[in-house]
Protein backbone atom coordinates (compact mmCIF):
# COMPACT_ATOMS: atom_id res chain seq x y z
CA UNK A 1 0.00 0.00 0.00
CA UNK A 2 3.05 2.28 -0.35
CA UNK A 3 1.79 3.45 -3.07
CA UNK A 4 -0.82 5.95 -1.24
CA UNK A 5 1.97 8.01 -0.28
CA UNK A 6 1.72 11.85 -0.32
CA UNK A 7 -2.26 11.27 -1.92
CA UNK A 8 -5.03 13.44 -0.56
CA UNK A 9 -7.97 11.15 0.44
CA UNK A 10 -10.86 12.97 1.52
CA UNK A 11 -12.76 10.68 3.51
CA UNK A 12 -16.78 10.96 4.16
CA UNK A 13 -18.20 9.62 7.35
CA UNK A 14 -22.33 9.06 7.31
CA UNK A 15 -24.75 8.15 9.82
CA UNK A 16 -24.85 4.34 10.41
CA UNK A 17 -23.41 1.84 12.51
CA UNK A 18 -19.98 1.16 10.61
CA UNK A 19 -19.03 4.76 11.32
CA UNK A 20 -16.92 3.47 13.98
CA UNK A 21 -14.91 1.33 12.23
CA UNK A 22 -13.77 4.79 10.33
CA UNK A 23 -11.18 5.84 12.92
CA UNK A 24 -9.24 2.27 12.10
CA UNK A 25 -9.51 3.39 8.26
CA UNK A 26 -8.63 6.72 9.11
CA UNK A 27 -5.88 5.10 10.50
CA UNK A 28 -4.65 2.64 7.87
CA UNK A 29 -4.53 5.33 5.56
CA UNK A 30 -2.04 7.43 7.94
CA UNK A 31 0.09 4.41 8.55
CA UNK A 32 0.53 3.99 4.49
CA UNK A 33 1.56 7.97 4.72
CA UNK A 34 -1.83 9.52 2.77
CA UNK A 35 -3.23 12.65 3.90
CA UNK A 36 -6.80 12.77 5.18
CA UNK A 37 -8.99 15.07 5.88
CA UNK A 38 -12.50 13.84 6.77
CA UNK A 39 -16.46 15.37 6.23
CA UNK A 40 -18.79 13.79 8.85
CA UNK A 41 -22.76 14.08 7.53
CA UNK A 42 -24.99 15.51 10.96
CA UNK A 43 -26.11 11.92 11.51
CA UNK A 44 -22.67 10.42 11.56
CA UNK A 45 -21.71 12.32 14.43
CA UNK A 46 -24.00 10.59 16.03
CA UNK A 47 -22.59 7.18 15.89
CA UNK A 48 -18.84 8.86 16.25
CA UNK A 49 -17.40 12.05 17.37
CA UNK A 50 -15.64 14.64 15.37
CA UNK A 51 -12.67 14.49 18.38
CA UNK A 52 -11.82 10.93 17.89
CA UNK A 53 -11.91 11.41 13.93
CA UNK A 54 -9.61 14.48 14.41
CA UNK A 55 -7.02 12.71 16.49
CA UNK A 56 -7.03 9.84 14.23
CA UNK A 57 -6.86 12.05 10.91
CA UNK A 58 -4.54 14.69 12.68
CA UNK A 59 -6.77 17.41 10.72
CA UNK A 60 -9.79 19.10 11.83
CA UNK A 61 -13.19 17.49 10.98
CA UNK A 62 -15.09 19.25 8.72
CA UNK A 63 -19.20 18.99 8.83
CA UNK A 64 -20.63 22.57 8.22
CA UNK A 65 -21.86 23.92 4.95
CA UNK A 66 -22.85 26.73 6.02
CA UNK A 67 -20.01 27.74 8.52
CA UNK A 68 -18.58 31.53 7.74
CA UNK A 69 -15.27 30.32 9.29
CA UNK A 70 -14.85 27.18 7.74
CA UNK A 71 -15.22 28.68 4.50
CA UNK A 72 -12.75 31.49 5.39
CA UNK A 73 -10.63 28.58 5.83
CA UNK A 74 -10.49 25.14 3.88
CA UNK A 75 -14.10 26.15 2.59
CA UNK A 76 -16.26 23.47 0.17
CA UNK A 77 -14.51 24.47 -3.20
CA UNK A 78 -11.02 24.07 -1.82
CA UNK A 79 -11.96 20.42 -0.33
CA UNK A 80 -13.12 19.46 -3.45
CA UNK A 81 -10.09 20.78 -5.04
CA UNK A 82 -7.94 19.58 -2.47
CA UNK A 83 -9.04 15.86 -2.89
CA UNK A 84 -7.37 13.56 -5.10
CA UNK A 85 -10.50 10.63 -4.16
CA UNK A 86 -13.45 10.83 -2.38
CA UNK A 87 -14.36 8.31 -0.35
CA UNK A 88 -17.92 7.69 1.73
CA UNK A 89 -17.62 5.09 4.25
CA UNK A 90 -19.99 4.14 5.33
CA UNK A 91 -22.28 5.65 3.34
CA UNK A 92 -25.98 5.10 4.08
CA UNK A 93 -28.92 4.37 2.12
CA UNK A 94 -30.45 8.02 2.69
CA UNK A 95 -26.53 9.64 1.44
CA UNK A 96 -27.13 7.54 -2.17
CA UNK A 97 -30.12 8.91 -2.78
CA UNK A 98 -28.81 12.48 -1.74
CA UNK A 99 -26.06 11.76 -4.46
CA UNK A 100 -27.98 10.05 -6.79
CA UNK A 101 -30.48 12.91 -7.08
CA UNK A 102 -27.25 15.57 -7.27
CA UNK A 103 -28.39 17.36 -4.31
CA UNK A 104 -26.02 20.10 -2.54
CA UNK A 105 -27.85 20.41 0.38
CA UNK A 106 -25.00 19.61 3.06
CA UNK A 107 -21.05 19.55 2.92
CA UNK A 108 -20.33 16.19 1.92
CA UNK A 109 -23.07 16.40 -1.05
CA UNK A 110 -21.94 19.97 -2.31
CA UNK A 111 -17.94 19.31 -2.03
CA UNK A 112 -19.00 15.98 -4.35
CA UNK A 113 -20.82 17.83 -6.69
CA UNK A 114 -17.77 20.55 -6.86
CA UNK A 115 -14.86 17.96 -7.41
CA UNK A 116 -13.36 16.50 -10.26
CA UNK A 117 -12.04 13.66 -7.87
CA UNK A 118 -12.56 9.84 -8.27
CA UNK A 119 -15.58 9.13 -6.19
CA UNK A 120 -15.69 6.08 -3.92
CA UNK A 121 -18.76 4.66 -2.12
CA UNK A 122 -18.78 1.73 0.65
CA UNK A 123 -21.98 1.57 1.64
CA UNK A 124 -23.33 0.09 4.72
CA UNK A 125 -27.54 -0.71 5.64
CA UNK A 126 -29.54 -3.11 6.10
CA UNK A 127 -30.10 -6.29 4.00
CA UNK A 128 -33.66 -5.07 3.40
CA UNK A 129 -32.25 -1.08 2.58
CA UNK A 130 -30.07 -2.68 0.22
CA UNK A 131 -32.40 -4.21 -1.96
CA UNK A 132 -34.70 -2.31 -1.78
CA UNK A 133 -36.05 -1.05 -5.61
CA UNK A 134 -34.85 2.41 -4.88
CA UNK A 135 -31.95 1.93 -3.37
CA UNK A 136 -30.66 -0.41 -6.39
CA UNK A 137 -32.19 2.33 -8.38
CA UNK A 138 -29.79 4.84 -7.02
CA UNK A 139 -27.03 2.57 -7.15
CA UNK A 140 -27.27 2.03 -11.04
CA UNK A 141 -27.55 5.71 -11.54
CA UNK A 142 -24.47 6.26 -9.39
CA UNK A 143 -22.45 3.85 -11.27
CA UNK A 144 -23.65 5.34 -14.65
CA UNK A 145 -22.05 9.00 -13.24
CA UNK A 146 -18.40 6.55 -12.97
CA UNK A 147 -18.57 6.28 -9.11
CA UNK A 148 -16.86 3.12 -8.03
CA UNK A 149 -18.61 0.72 -4.98
CA UNK A 150 -16.48 -1.24 -2.94
CA UNK A 151 -18.66 -3.65 -1.24
CA UNK A 152 -21.08 -4.39 0.53
CA UNK A 153 -20.41 -7.57 2.02
CA UNK A 154 -22.47 -10.30 2.93
CA UNK A 155 -23.27 -11.72 6.54
CA UNK A 156 -24.03 -11.17 9.44
CA UNK A 157 -25.59 -7.40 10.05
CA UNK A 158 -25.64 -5.36 13.44
CA UNK A 159 -29.15 -5.43 13.58
CA UNK A 160 -29.17 -9.59 13.63
CA UNK A 161 -30.18 -9.73 9.93
CA UNK A 162 -28.02 -11.76 7.43
CA UNK A 163 -27.58 -11.09 4.09
CA UNK A 164 -26.03 -8.39 2.00
CA UNK A 165 -25.34 -4.51 3.16
CA UNK A 166 -22.51 -4.96 5.40
CA UNK A 167 -19.97 -2.31 4.97
CA UNK A 168 -16.29 -3.52 3.69
CA UNK A 169 -13.69 -4.33 6.02
CA UNK A 170 -11.22 -1.51 6.65
CA UNK A 171 -8.33 -3.04 5.24
CA UNK A 172 -9.95 -4.34 2.10
CA UNK A 173 -11.29 -0.42 1.40
CA UNK A 174 -7.80 1.27 2.39
CA UNK A 175 -6.17 -1.94 -0.75
CA UNK A 176 -8.95 -0.72 -3.42
CA UNK A 177 -8.21 3.14 -2.96
CA UNK A 178 -4.52 2.43 -2.68
CA UNK A 179 -4.87 0.29 -6.32
CA UNK A 180 -7.14 2.86 -7.79
CA UNK A 181 -3.56 5.20 -7.98
CA UNK A 182 -1.51 2.25 -9.28
CA UNK A 183 -1.80 1.17 -12.79
CA UNK A 184 -0.33 -1.81 -14.63
CA UNK A 185 0.61 -0.04 -17.78
CA UNK A 186 4.57 -0.39 -16.91
CA UNK A 187 4.85 -3.52 -14.11
CA UNK A 188 8.25 -4.89 -13.81
CA UNK A 189 9.61 -2.23 -16.50
CA UNK A 190 13.22 -0.37 -15.44
CA UNK A 191 12.88 3.00 -15.64
CA UNK A 192 15.79 6.05 -15.93
CA UNK A 193 14.91 9.62 -15.97
CA UNK A 194 16.92 11.96 -15.50
CA UNK A 195 15.28 15.52 -13.64
CA UNK A 196 16.78 19.03 -13.26
CA UNK A 197 19.11 21.13 -13.81
CA UNK A 198 23.25 20.60 -13.34
CA UNK A 199 25.49 23.07 -11.90
CA UNK A 200 28.82 23.71 -13.19
CA UNK A 201 31.07 25.24 -10.82
CA UNK A 202 33.44 27.88 -11.69
CA UNK A 203 35.19 28.33 -8.45
CA UNK A 204 34.51 27.37 -4.93
CA UNK A 205 31.60 29.90 -4.86
CA UNK A 206 30.16 29.98 -8.47
CA UNK A 207 28.56 27.98 -11.08
CA UNK A 208 26.56 27.75 -14.00
CA UNK A 209 23.08 26.70 -14.18
CA UNK A 210 19.50 27.21 -14.87
CA UNK A 211 16.04 27.50 -14.42
CA UNK A 212 14.95 23.73 -14.69
CA UNK A 213 12.91 23.24 -11.33
CA UNK A 214 13.00 19.70 -11.48
CA UNK A 215 9.13 19.17 -11.44
CA UNK A 216 8.61 17.51 -14.55
CA UNK A 217 10.75 15.18 -14.19
CA UNK A 218 9.85 14.10 -10.66
CA UNK A 219 6.30 14.05 -11.52
CA UNK A 220 6.78 11.87 -14.88
CA UNK A 221 9.26 9.23 -11.89
CA UNK A 222 5.89 9.52 -9.63
CA UNK A 223 3.87 8.74 -12.66
CA UNK A 224 6.06 5.86 -13.84
CA UNK A 225 6.44 4.57 -10.30
CA UNK A 226 2.48 4.76 -10.25
CA UNK A 227 2.46 2.72 -13.04
CA UNK A 228 4.50 -0.12 -11.77
CA UNK A 229 7.78 0.66 -12.53
CA UNK A 230 11.37 -0.10 -10.98
CA UNK A 231 12.22 4.22 -11.15
CA UNK A 232 15.36 5.51 -10.78
CA UNK A 233 15.96 9.34 -10.44
CA UNK A 234 18.76 10.78 -11.43
CA UNK A 235 18.99 14.11 -10.42
CA UNK A 236 20.41 17.33 -10.52
CA UNK A 237 19.67 20.12 -7.47
CA UNK A 238 16.40 20.47 -6.53
CA UNK A 239 13.81 21.67 -3.76
CA UNK A 240 11.65 17.95 -4.53
CA UNK A 241 11.22 15.63 -1.71
CA UNK A 242 10.78 12.37 -4.71
CA UNK A 243 8.02 9.89 -4.24
CA UNK A 244 8.18 7.24 -1.49
CA UNK A 245 9.68 4.23 -3.57
CA UNK A 246 11.57 6.43 -6.22
CA UNK A 247 15.68 5.56 -6.21
CA UNK A 248 16.97 9.23 -5.83
CA UNK A 249 20.90 9.52 -7.37
CA UNK A 250 21.85 12.81 -6.85
CA UNK A 251 24.26 14.87 -8.97
CA UNK A 252 25.66 18.25 -9.62
CA UNK A 253 27.50 18.17 -13.32
CA UNK A 254 26.60 16.71 -16.26
CA UNK A 255 30.08 14.54 -15.74
CA UNK A 256 28.38 12.80 -12.55
CA UNK A 257 24.92 12.63 -14.17
CA UNK A 258 26.50 10.77 -17.29
CA UNK A 259 28.59 8.73 -15.14
CA UNK A 260 25.20 7.55 -13.26
CA UNK A 261 23.30 7.11 -16.61
CA UNK A 262 26.35 5.00 -17.53
CA UNK A 263 26.27 2.35 -14.74
CA UNK A 264 22.60 1.73 -15.39
CA UNK A 265 22.63 1.77 -19.00
CA UNK A 266 22.90 -2.25 -19.13
CA UNK A 267 19.91 -2.71 -16.33
CA UNK A 268 17.25 -0.61 -17.44
CA UNK A 269 14.44 -0.95 -20.10
CA UNK A 270 12.81 2.95 -20.79
CA UNK A 271 15.30 5.83 -20.08
CA UNK A 272 13.60 9.49 -20.26
CA UNK A 273 16.23 12.36 -20.16
CA UNK A 274 14.22 15.33 -18.58
CA UNK A 275 17.00 16.71 -17.20
CA UNK A 276 18.39 20.45 -18.66
CA UNK A 277 21.56 19.21 -19.04
CA UNK A 278 24.16 22.30 -19.13
CA UNK A 279 24.95 22.60 -22.65
CA UNK A 280 29.23 23.83 -21.56
CA UNK A 281 30.86 23.90 -18.49
CA UNK A 282 34.21 26.29 -17.46
CA UNK A 283 36.95 24.88 -19.34
CA UNK A 284 38.95 25.49 -15.96
CA UNK A 285 37.66 25.15 -12.69
CA UNK A 286 39.74 27.63 -10.20
CA UNK A 287 40.69 26.33 -6.96
CA UNK A 288 40.25 29.63 -5.58
CA UNK A 289 37.80 32.31 -5.33
CA UNK A 290 38.35 34.35 -8.58
CA UNK A 291 38.90 37.53 -7.64
CA UNK A 292 37.91 41.15 -9.08
CA UNK A 293 40.31 43.08 -10.62
CA UNK A 294 40.48 46.33 -12.56
CA UNK A 295 39.26 44.44 -16.02
CA UNK A 296 36.03 46.13 -17.71
CA UNK A 297 35.70 42.73 -18.95
CA UNK A 298 36.50 39.49 -18.37
CA UNK A 299 36.07 36.17 -19.81
CA UNK A 300 35.01 33.27 -18.99
CA UNK A 301 35.90 30.16 -21.51
CA UNK A 302 33.41 27.19 -21.93
CA UNK A 303 33.77 24.22 -23.48
CA UNK A 304 31.06 21.55 -24.30
CA UNK A 305 29.57 18.93 -21.91
CA UNK A 306 28.47 15.85 -23.07
CA UNK A 307 25.32 15.03 -24.68
CA UNK A 308 24.03 12.72 -21.92
CA UNK A 309 20.48 12.06 -24.65
CA UNK A 310 22.97 11.09 -27.72
CA UNK A 311 24.84 9.07 -25.38
CA UNK A 312 21.67 7.17 -24.20
CA UNK A 313 20.53 6.95 -27.86
CA UNK A 314 23.97 5.26 -29.26
CA UNK A 315 24.39 2.82 -26.29
CA UNK A 316 20.80 2.10 -25.67
CA UNK A 317 19.78 1.20 -29.05
CA UNK A 318 17.64 -2.16 -27.84
CA UNK A 319 15.89 0.34 -25.45
CA UNK A 320 13.00 3.15 -25.62
CA UNK A 321 14.94 6.52 -25.03
CA UNK A 322 12.87 9.17 -24.78
CA UNK A 323 14.01 12.76 -24.83
CA UNK A 324 12.93 16.48 -23.70
CA UNK A 325 12.96 19.64 -26.08
CA UNK A 326 12.76 22.67 -24.23
CA UNK A 327 12.96 25.66 -26.83
CA UNK A 328 11.61 29.32 -27.07
CA UNK A 329 10.67 29.14 -31.26
CA UNK A 330 9.73 26.88 -33.62
CA UNK A 331 8.93 24.41 -31.11
CA UNK A 332 7.37 21.51 -33.01
CA UNK A 333 10.47 21.81 -36.27
CA UNK A 334 13.25 22.33 -33.99
CA UNK A 335 12.25 19.08 -31.67
CA UNK A 336 11.20 16.95 -34.84
CA UNK A 337 15.03 18.01 -35.74
CA UNK A 338 16.04 16.46 -32.74
CA UNK A 339 14.17 13.27 -32.86
CA UNK A 340 15.77 12.67 -36.16
CA UNK A 341 19.28 13.73 -34.96
CA UNK A 342 19.73 12.02 -32.17
CA UNK A 343 17.46 8.80 -33.04
CA UNK A 344 14.77 8.77 -30.49
CA UNK A 345 11.72 6.92 -29.71
CA UNK A 346 10.32 10.10 -28.86
CA UNK A 347 10.61 13.59 -27.79
CA UNK A 348 9.00 15.95 -25.79
CA UNK A 349 8.74 19.33 -26.59
CA UNK A 350 7.22 22.45 -24.84
CA UNK A 351 7.33 26.09 -25.10
CA UNK A 352 9.86 27.76 -21.94
CA UNK A 353 9.11 31.15 -23.42
CA UNK A 354 5.31 30.49 -21.77
CA UNK A 355 5.40 31.63 -18.53
CA UNK A 356 2.60 29.53 -17.55
CA UNK A 357 4.00 26.61 -18.74
CA UNK A 358 7.61 26.94 -18.70
CA UNK A 359 10.52 26.09 -16.26
CA UNK A 360 9.19 25.78 -12.58
CA UNK A 361 5.48 26.44 -13.33
CA UNK A 362 2.89 23.74 -12.06
CA UNK A 363 1.18 23.17 -15.29
CA UNK A 364 2.55 21.90 -18.62
CA UNK A 365 1.40 21.77 -22.22
CA UNK A 366 3.78 19.43 -24.45
CA UNK A 367 3.64 17.89 -27.71
CA UNK A 368 4.65 14.00 -27.95
CA UNK A 369 6.52 13.57 -30.68
CA UNK A 370 7.58 9.97 -32.88
CA UNK A 371 8.19 8.98 -36.36
CA UNK A 372 4.43 8.66 -36.94
CA UNK A 373 2.67 11.20 -35.17
CA UNK A 374 2.59 14.47 -33.20
CA UNK A 375 -0.04 14.57 -30.09
CA UNK A 376 -0.64 17.79 -28.16
CA UNK A 377 -1.17 17.47 -24.60
CA UNK A 378 -3.25 20.29 -23.57
CA UNK A 379 -2.29 22.47 -20.05
CA UNK A 380 -2.70 20.98 -17.41
CA UNK A 381 -1.01 20.10 -13.94
CA UNK A 382 2.48 18.39 -14.85
CA UNK A 383 1.54 14.83 -12.71
CA UNK A 384 -1.46 14.90 -15.49
CA UNK A 385 1.13 15.71 -18.45
CA UNK A 386 3.38 12.55 -16.77
CA UNK A 387 0.50 10.07 -16.75
CA UNK A 388 -0.57 10.80 -20.27
CA UNK A 389 3.39 10.48 -21.24
CA UNK A 390 3.67 7.01 -19.81
CA UNK A 391 0.00 6.18 -21.37
CA UNK A 392 1.78 6.90 -24.39
CA UNK A 393 5.04 5.07 -23.56
CA UNK A 394 3.33 1.89 -22.96
CA UNK A 395 1.74 2.30 -26.24
CA UNK A 396 5.06 2.79 -28.07
CA UNK A 397 5.97 -0.48 -26.03
CA UNK A 398 3.52 -2.59 -27.43
CA UNK A 399 4.25 -1.48 -31.36
C1 LIG B 1 -29.00 3.15 15.37
C2 LIG B 1 -29.13 3.52 13.95
C3 LIG B 1 -28.35 2.88 13.00
C4 LIG B 1 -28.46 3.20 11.65
N1 LIG B 1 -27.68 2.54 10.75
C5 LIG B 1 -27.81 2.78 9.44
C6 LIG B 1 -27.04 2.08 8.49
O1 LIG B 1 -26.21 1.23 8.82
N2 LIG B 1 -27.23 2.38 7.18
C7 LIG B 1 -28.13 3.30 6.76
O2 LIG B 1 -28.29 3.48 5.55
N3 LIG B 1 -28.85 4.01 7.64
C8 LIG B 1 -28.73 3.78 8.96
N4 LIG B 1 -29.48 4.48 9.86
C9 LIG B 1 -30.35 5.56 9.38
C10 LIG B 1 -29.56 6.83 9.08
O3 LIG B 1 -28.86 7.25 10.23
C11 LIG B 1 -30.49 7.94 8.58
O4 LIG B 1 -31.06 7.56 7.36
C12 LIG B 1 -29.77 9.27 8.44
O5 LIG B 1 -30.72 10.23 8.00
C13 LIG B 1 -28.64 9.18 7.48
O6 LIG B 1 -28.11 10.47 7.24
P1 LIG B 1 -26.76 10.73 6.43
O7 LIG B 1 -26.77 9.81 5.27
O8 LIG B 1 -26.84 12.16 6.05
O9 LIG B 1 -25.63 10.46 7.37
C14 LIG B 1 -29.36 4.19 11.22
C15 LIG B 1 -30.15 4.84 12.19
C16 LIG B 1 -30.03 4.51 13.51
C17 LIG B 1 -30.88 5.24 14.51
Amino acid sequence: MIRLSNKKILLCVTGGIAAYKTAELTRLFKKNLAEVRIIMTKSAQEFVTPLTLQAVSGNQVHYSLLDEEAELGMGHIELAKWADVILIAPCTAESMSRLAQGRANDLMSAVILASDAQLFIAPAMNVKMWEDKVTQMNLATLKSKDVLFIGPDSGEQACGDIGEGRMSEPDFIASKIAESFTSSLLNGKKILITAGPTKEAIDPVRYLTNKSSGKMGYALAEAAYLAGADVSLVSGPVNIIPFNGIKLININTADEMLAEVKALTDQIDIFIGCAAVADYKPVIFEKLKIKKTDDEEISLKLIKNPDILQYASDHMTDKLVIGFSAETDNVIENAKIKLLKKNLDMIICNDVLNKEIGFDSNDNEVHLITNDDVIKLSKTSKLKIAKQIIKSIELLIKT
